[in-house]
């Protein structure tokens, strides 16, 4: 093993002890620990980096494949194998990398039962698990060479799997092809998110094109470093021969992402000074022009240096595409902005380096390079041997000592920046239901509930999902009354849009009118009739504790200071706490309680559950007892989520607070002017 391998794989081994810390973590305590993505920012470096760039760096496989196999380009058939290795190892990289990014990894496989054939990402995850078989099968031959595989089944194997070449290597192409431009394609559907610079029309054939010149650089790249670090020879005419067809392509694309930006009229926006104007011209030189112009010339096509330089540019400049395309040129909702965190950038490269040593273990083992049998074999070793120091300790574990203290060392180290404890919750208060009109629709399914717009004195046609609604000038369609416009609880504890609409009035006279308000009203705070339930449910999410002890000595003080403690810690208990003080009960009047909400237990002051949990722990269970026990009378979608959750009523919503980045028709503002009337 030469000196150089050794140092590298003693990096790569570091980096994967780090990985194995963050995994561990990223694994125990979730998403929210290590990373920074989040709603508004769902997709960051794991997909930017794994996904889109490792797929794209796997280009080579079928690209080599194609010549070789397909169009009879014998003379590169060295480049072959490491081509389909690579690409192999690239698309199980981006399996591992899935997994760390799924909410839910061991769901993996649904897309596989579950069809959405309208989804492109259904065909991007079909395409990738086939294409990861294609591969596999592909590879095979060259594990069943190895002297380990002589028994006679691997032998027929081999016999069979040489014989389908042609056939899987034409399926490769075909799902190559496919999904290399559909990861292009998932960009479509956001045209007011990417910036105008990458959006385009053509997008798949841009990653396409772009996928086949990185492809071939790739190669290029990778000969040459395994030539440095693994001693192989370099087939330099023949690097030359894949340099200039990487040109050709890499012009092409140059030409379509101008000719494309030139026909939509965005060719200024690269060169208004403006920041995203610098990226682009940075990526596209990088990627694909200065390349694409040092391959122009013969020297440098027949120096392996150049080569490198200009594969190197090409690689990076490349990555950098679908990270613009992905991160960095992707808008997001203002204040929620997106960078990596330090966890991120570990398990990117982590899974790189982990993969690396897998390609170097091929590599040293299998007749992956063509030369690898001729060259003298590395048993001339040196009797003692200070890097390993083998000799000195049995065999198997010399190198690996090293390795393993690389890899411990890099694991520790991580740990040590890790966060142990989860994410700190973000407190989400909860405010009361406001009052609203209403009227209900019938949507076929069942009856629900719409606002009314009434009073909003414009004219605007809002359609969405199987309800139409008219505003304006107070008709609604479909024609529902409005004069049978009703008072509804809008209850948003969090405001965030997600609004349910609630008839009080009508659940109350249903409930047995004025004796029911137990029912749902089980505790109220002291002197109220009727408290909200934000009062006590204060966070969205969390359980509040109600008792405020502040309250009670400010309020039980008397004239004297501190003369009300022996209210309630009397005896002089040792221990001040809910057991030794006196119940609440004794002095708060405990609100009867009638059906749905039954307590825990019988002391009733326990800390309140969250509002969302309240909410359902009341509306849920009533709802779902009375599809049990009436179902002749009640409908029977009675408790199922759109009963009470209808996205129609959030964009109903926004058309009375509407945000800037949805905002409000001209209509509807020229409406509100000339109608005089009081606007939303
Ligand atoms: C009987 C009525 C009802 C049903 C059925 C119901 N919910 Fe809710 N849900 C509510 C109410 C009321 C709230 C509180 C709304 C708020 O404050 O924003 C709520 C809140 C939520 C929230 C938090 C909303 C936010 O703004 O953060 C989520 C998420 C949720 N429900 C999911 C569901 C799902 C999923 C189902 C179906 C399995 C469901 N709910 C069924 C009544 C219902
Ligand atoms: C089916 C359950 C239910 C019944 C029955 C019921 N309520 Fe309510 N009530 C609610 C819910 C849910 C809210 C919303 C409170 C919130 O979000 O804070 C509410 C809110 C209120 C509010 C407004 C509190 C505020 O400050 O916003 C009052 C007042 C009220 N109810 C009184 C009554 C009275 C009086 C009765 C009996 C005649 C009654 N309720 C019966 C569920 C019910
Ligand atoms: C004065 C404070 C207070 C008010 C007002 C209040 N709650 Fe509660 N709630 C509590 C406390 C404390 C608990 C926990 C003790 C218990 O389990 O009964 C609780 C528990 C609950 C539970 C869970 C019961 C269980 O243990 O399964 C539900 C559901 C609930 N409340 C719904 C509501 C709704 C709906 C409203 C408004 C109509 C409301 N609460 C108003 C204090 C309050
Ligand atoms: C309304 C009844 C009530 C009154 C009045 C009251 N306490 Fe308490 N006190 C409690 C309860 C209940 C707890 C337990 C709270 C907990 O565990 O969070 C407590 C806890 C304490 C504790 C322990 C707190 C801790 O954080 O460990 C101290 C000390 C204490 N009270 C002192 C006082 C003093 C001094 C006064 C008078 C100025 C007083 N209390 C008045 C009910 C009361
Ligand atoms: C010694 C009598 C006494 C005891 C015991 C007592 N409280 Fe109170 N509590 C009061 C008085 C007095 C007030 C003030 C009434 C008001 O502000 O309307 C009050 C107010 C409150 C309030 C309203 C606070 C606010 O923000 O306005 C809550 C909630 C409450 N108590 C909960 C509890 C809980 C929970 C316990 C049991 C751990 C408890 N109380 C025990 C006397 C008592
Ligand atoms: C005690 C039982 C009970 C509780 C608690 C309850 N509901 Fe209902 N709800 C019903 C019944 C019964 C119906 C009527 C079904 C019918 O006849 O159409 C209904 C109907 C509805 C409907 C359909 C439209 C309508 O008003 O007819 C909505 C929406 C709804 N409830 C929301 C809620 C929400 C939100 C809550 C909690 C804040 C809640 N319900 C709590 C029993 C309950």
């Amino acid at each position: 093993m030469t000196n150089r391998l050794t140092n590298l794989k003693t990096v790569l081994w570091t980096l994967v002890g780090i990985l194995g810390a963050v995994t561990v973590v990223r694994f125990t305590r979730g998403l929210g620990a290590v990373t920074n993505l989040s709603d508004a920012a769902p997709w960051g470096l794991w997909i930017g980096f794994d996904v889109m760039s490792g797929v794209a760096l796997a280009a080579g496989g079928f690209v080599l494949a194609a010549t070789v196999h397909i169009f009879g380009l014998e003379r590169y058939r060295p480049f072959v194998r490491p081509a389909i290795l690579t690409a192999w190892l690239g698309y199980a990289a981006v399996a591992v990398g899935l997994l760390y990014d799924l909410g839910l990894p061991w769901r993996i496989w649904h897309p596989l039962l579950h069809w959405q054939h309208h989804s492109v990402l259904f065909e991007v995850a079909m395409c990738v698990m086939l294409y990861l078989t294609v591969l596999t099968l592909e590879f095979a031959p060259t594990v069943l060479e190895h002297p380990l595989f002589s028994a006679r089944p691997f032998r027929a194997a081999l016999r069979i799997l040489k014989k389908v070449t042609i056939p899987l290597v034409i399926t490769g192409i075909v799902l190559s092809t496919l999904h290399q431009s559909s990861l292009g394609s998932l960009f479509l559907i956001t045209p007011y998110r990417l910036h105008p610079l990458w959006y385009s029309h053509i997008i798949y054939l841009l990653f396409f094109v772009s996928a086949v010149g990185l492809g071939l650089m790739m190669v290029v790249l990778e000969s040459l470093l395994s030539a440095y670090f693994l001693d192989h020879q370099v087939h330099q005419r023949e690097l030359a021969g894949l340099g200039k067809a990487a040109a050709v392509v890499l012009w092409i694309y140059v030409a379509l992402r101008l000719g494309d930006l030139a026909l939509r009229g965005e060719l200024g926006s690269a060169v208004d000074g403006s920041w995203h104007g610098a990226l682009f011209v940075a990526e596209l030189g990088l990627s694909a022009v200065i390349p694409a112009t040092l391959l122009l010339s013969r020297r440098v096509r027949e120096s392996p240096i150049g080569m490198g330089v200009a594969a190197a540019f090409t690689v990076t400049g490349m990555v950098f595409y679908r990270l613009d395309v992905s991160i960095l040129s992707f808008a997001r909702p203002q204040g929620f902005s997106y960078r990596p965190s330090w966890e991120e950038f570990a398990v990117s490269i982590g899974i790189v380096a982990m993969f690396l040593l897998i390609f170097i273990f091929f590599v040293e083992r299998l007749k992956v390079y063509d030369d690898v049998a001729t060259r003298p074999r590395t048993e001339a070793r040196p009797s003692y041997d200070p890097t390993t120091a083998r000799r000195l300790q049995p065999g198997i574990l010399a190198a690996p000592g090293r390795f393993t203290a690389a890899a411990l060392a890099g694991g520790a180290l991580a740990l040590l920046f890790l966060p142990l404890r989860g994410p700190e919750d973000v407190p989400a208060p909860a405010r009361a239901a406001r009052s609203v009109e209403g009227i209900r629709v019938d949507r076929g399914s069942g009856q629900v509930h719409a606002l009314t717009f009434a009073a909003a004195g414009a004219q605007h046609v809002l359609q969405s999902g199987d309800v139409r609604v008219t505003v304006g000038d107070g008709r609604v369609w479909p024609p529902g009354d409005t004069t049978e416009s009703r008072l509804l609880l809008m209850i948003d504890g969090n405001r965030n849009g997600n609004l349910v609409l609630f008839d009080h009035e009508a659940h109350k006279k249903r409930l047995g009118g004025d004796e029911s308000c137990a029912t749902c009203h089980h505790l109220s705070m002291p002197l109220d009739r009727n408290s909200s339930c934000a009062d006590c449910h204060r966070d969205m999410y969390d359980s509040t504790q109600v008792f405020e002890h502040d309250v009670h000595v400010t309020a039980l003080d008397g004239d004297e200071p501190n003369s009300g403690c022996g209210e309630c810690h009397r005896d002089h208990a040792p221990v001040k706490s809910f057991e030794t003080a006196t119940a609440c009960s004794s002095c708060h009047r405990e609100v009867a309680t009638a059906d749905p909400i039954i307590p825990a237990a019988q002391e009733r002051w326990r800390p309140a559950p969250g509002y969302t949990e309240a909410m359902h722990g009341l509306c849920v269970e009533c709802h779902k007892r009375e599809v049990r026990r009436h179902p002749d009378e009640v409908p029977s979608t009675l408790a199922e989520c759109r009963t009470c959750h209808d996205p129609d009523r959030r964009s109903q919503l926004r058309l009375l607070e509407p945000s800037r980045t949805d905002p409000l028709p001209e209509r509807v503002a020229a409406g509100a002017a000339s109608g005089g009337e009081e606007g939303p």
